[in-house]
């Protein structure tokens, strides 16, 4: 009947969370700062609390970029692994070009 916890992810309410430059997210690298950042499908999920994200490394990928295309190309897993963490953000510039 009542749902004490909604699903933290793909909200409607993404729209109103704060956007963020690659720079910005760039600094949450796991390296320069202690929140460790990924961007994915235009939003931007604190990884921070993940053993698997340690230091902002994961399975030679690291943190602090927007990894959409390596997600898709390299990784053994879907999207789903997003769910459990919150969006804390949004990509100023989602997936365009990777430099
Ligand atoms: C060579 C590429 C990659 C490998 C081998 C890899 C492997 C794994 C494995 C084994 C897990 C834990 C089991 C699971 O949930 O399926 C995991 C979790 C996860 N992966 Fe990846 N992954 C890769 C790339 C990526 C990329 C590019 C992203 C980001 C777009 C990503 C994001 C995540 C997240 C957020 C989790 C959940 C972490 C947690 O639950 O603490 N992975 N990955």
């Amino acid at each position: 009947m009542n749902t004490p916890t909604p699903e933290p992810n793909k909200q409607p309410e993404n729209n109103s969370l704060p956007e963020y430059t690659l720079a910005q997210l760039a600094l949450r690298n796991g390296q320069d700062r202690d929140e460790i950042w990924v961007g994915y499908n235009g939003l931007i999920y604190d990884v921070t609390r993940s053993r698997l994200w340690r230091r902002g490394n994961h399975y030679e990928h690291w943190a602090g970029q927007d990894l959409t295309k390596e997600l898709h190309k390299d990784a053994p897993h879907t999207e789903h692994v997003f769910d459990k963490f919150h969006a804390i953000g949004r990509l100023k510039t989602p997936t365009s070009s990777v430099s």
